[in-house]
């Protein structure tokens, strides 16, 4: 029974297979494919075709990679390391084909994916927009272990190929033609003219140019994994991301030898895949597909939206649904506080779109509107004005009426609960929260904010509209400072109290960093601007415990508000913080860091206990997505299950006895101690 694939032979005795996968939005490697992939490949060998064509039957992916979910499921090496040996087998015969093979490549073509069409002769690829080739494995905790990390160096060269597999970046169709990863790219109507024309020809393989098969030679070997392992250094920590060293370890050792590269393939990636930091990549990486999956239910779909206030988030927000596709006017008080953000629209299309046209084309897509004009048209009104009740209050009355009735109403504060907003609406119900995050082009988290009375079918409608733009959707309660804020709070305080008692920012933020943070606090609290940290503290004071420390009032009435006014705790320089070296020791960084990282994760288990999200695994997504939480780590409540409850509650204890109030352990660690 052929479920995922489906053989035609045309009358010039080629056999087209095609993968189309049932039920799927894309083709995925299972266990059950790759095996009917196998089956295929015995039948069509015995039916001696001029050449074998691999194709995908979905409209926007060829093949998306190996089965993720089965990879989570996987507890022991050994099962991993059979699962690897069998797609070898597969592969090979591919491989071994006695007549030309070429993979038709027309949307992802990624990993597992992309390993398959390296095991055909030739590769064609189109030059829509969608179709993307590379190798994301070191982004899931682990290197191409279906003989790729053989097969893309043989094609490409080492230092090309260790590249691509390191960086884990995609190629559009020309960059992956330029590298020689695949042999044309086209546009879509002509591939298969293309591939016939390839079969035909047959023309032999030509090995990489000498300067990229030399690194690979026994005794320049050592020496190129040597600056390989420099260049990834300056990016992550062998003790928090092993897959990037290990493969370059499993390079060094095996490269010129293909058995040896397949054996130890199947030796070092079922090592990786079955470690901590590998198992919590494949979780948040699940996480973020079922939060992509819950705005699914909703058939809303947006063509204009409406943003008011164009400062540093309405103008970047705005500039992103621009840059998604969707028509856009942008209102401000008047036309100069619009030219700033037109200006810093541009400079992302530039840095984003490149081609001169598509630039022009977004452009003319984003509507200056000081007047408000475009307002009755849109579908998403977004309000990003200053963060004041009684400003935000007086522009909601006035623009109701004159919204279309069915059009979304969101506001981006980021701390005033929704109903406080919606009281001066004729129809509060309305009004939900989309909280992006600053910069709005790097962070993919926006906080979904509802109330118990705001509709499921607008939530849902909200959903869909920042899946849409390419965002996660988070659904949070409105409850002061949402989920992230209010999680990272506590945390930003603590680095500020410690500044308070004299210990260097430096070392501050070589703690978080030594933890895995991508940022250290000190530096993410100018970044963001003390300004706002200080308005956001303010507004939970309430809810947390400790005062807002005096420092960063200080430095705010002295106009010191971080990297946008030059100073902040740090000196800024051409937007760097200039830092001395951190000379603390290990064990004075580790109590730094326990101070700062348990308040964040009392703070976690608080907001769990108080249903702010639906559950620990959204709670965990939304930290590391809306924070950059350590994310090897797999989230905060993650982190403490995998070491010890008990554990962490133990040290709450003892700081709060140290340090006070602002350590007492929430009542919801009742639910995680195994020990009562
Ligand atoms: P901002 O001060 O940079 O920009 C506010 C803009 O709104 C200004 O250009 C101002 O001229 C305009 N404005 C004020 N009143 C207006 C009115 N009645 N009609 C039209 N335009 C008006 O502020 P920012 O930082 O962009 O913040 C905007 C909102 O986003 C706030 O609610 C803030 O809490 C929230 N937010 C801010 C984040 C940040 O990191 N800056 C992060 C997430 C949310």
């Amino acid at each position: 029974m052929n479920k995922h694939f489906h053989l035609q032979q045309d009358k010039q005795g080629l056999a087209w297979l095609t993968f189309d996968s049932p039920d799927k939005a894309a083709n995925v490697l299972t266990e059950e494919a790759l095996e009917e992939f196998d089956t295929q490949l015995v039948a069509i060998a015995q039916t001696h075709p001029k050449g074998l064509v691999i194709q995908s039957g979905k409209e926007k992916g060829f093949i998306a990679g190996a089965d993720v979910k089965a990879f989570s499921r996987i507890d022991s090496p050994g099962q991993a390391e059979q699962l690897i040996l069998r797609v070898h087998d597969i592969f090979r015969r591919l491989e071994a084909l006695s007549f030309p093979t070429v993979a038709l490549i027309h949307g992802f073509c990624l990993g597992g994916g992309l390993e398959l069409a390296l095991a055909c002769r030739y590769r064609i690829a189109s030059t829509d927009p969608v179709t993307r080739l590379g190798f994301p494995e070191v982004r899931l905790g682990i290197f191409p272990g279906f003989g790729g990390s053989l097969r893309s160096i043989r094609l490409l060269g080492h230092m090309p190929a260790m590249e691509l597999m390191l960086s884990g970046r995609n190629l559009v169709a020309k960059q992956a033609q330029r590298i020689g990863l695949v042999d044309h790219a086209l546009p879509r109507r002509q591939l298969k003219n293309a591939a016939r024309q390839l079969i035909h020809e047959a023309a032999p393989r030509k090995p990489p140019r000498l300067w990229h098969r030399l690194p690979g030679s026994a005794p320049l070997r050592p020496l190129a994994a040597a600056l390989l392992r420099r260049q990834v250094r300056k990016q992550v920590r062998e003790e928090h991301y092993p897959a990037p060293y290990t493969l370059i370890d499993h390079w060094r050792r095996n490269a010129g030898n293909a058995a040896g590269m397949y054996a130890s393939e199947a030796r070092r990636v079922p090592e990786l895949l079955t470690g901590s930091t590998a198992q919590n990549l494949i979780r948040l990486f699940l996480l973020q597909d079922r939060l992509k999956s819950q705005a699914m239910d909703s058939d809303f779909h947006a063509s204009h939206v409406h943003v008011i206030g164009g400062g540093v988030m309405g103008g970047d927000i705005a500039a992103w649904c621009v840059l998604r596709g969707l028509r856009v006017s942008l209102q401000d008080r008047g036309p100069e506080q619009l030219g700033r953000a037109i200006k810093r629209a541009h400079v992302l299309f530039q840095r984003k779109l490149r081609d001169r046209y598509r630039i022009q084309d977004a452009m003319d897509r984003l509507m200056p509107d000081h007047q408000g004009k475009g307002l009755n048209k849109a579908d998403v009104v977004i309000e990003a004005i200053f963060e004041d009740l009684d400003a935000k209050q007086s522009l909601f009355a006035d623009i109701e009426p004159r919204m279309k009735p069915d059009a979304i109403l969101a506001s981006n504060t980021s701390s005033i609960p929704l109903q406080q907003l919606a009281g001066v609406l004729a129809n509060p119900r309305r009004l939900v929260g989309l909280h992006f995050f600053n910069p709005v082009a790097k962070m993919p988290l926006v906080e979904i904010v509802t109330t118990e009375d705001t509709p499921d079918e607008l939530a849902a409608s909200a959903g869909s509209f920042i899946r849409q733009i390419g965002k996660l959707p988070l659904p949070v309660r409105s409850h002061p400072g949402f989920l992230v804020n209010r999680v990272l709070m506590p945390y930003l305080m603590e680095a500020v109290i410690l500044l308070n008692e004299g210990v260097p920012g430096v070392d501050i933020d070589r703690a978080a960093r030594d933890f895995g943070m991508p940022m250290g606090p000190v530096e993410l609290a100018d970044t963001v601007g003390l300004d706002i940290c200080l308005s956001v503290a303010e507004k939970l004071s309430g809810l947390l415990p400790g005062k807002v420390p005096e420092n960063l009032r200080r430095l705010v009435e002295q106009k010191k508000l971080g990297r946008k006014s030059g100073q902040g705790f740090y000196a800024w320089h051409d937007n760097k913080p200039r830092k001395d070296k951190s000379v603390a020791d290990r064990e004075t960084l580790e109590q730094y860091k326990d101070r700062m990282i348990m308040r964040l994760i009392n703070e976690s288990v608080a907001c769990l206990r108080e249903g702010i999200v639906a559950d620990a695994d959204s709670l965990d997504a939304g930290i590391v997505f809306g924070t950059g939480f350590a994310p090897f780590r797999g989230g905060p409540l993650h982190h403490v299950q995998e070491e010890d409850p008990d554990k962490f509650f133990s040290k709450l204890q003892k700081l709060e006895y140290t340090y006070g109030e602002r350590f007492a352990p929430d009542a919801g660690w009742d639910k995680l101690l195994t020990k009562p």
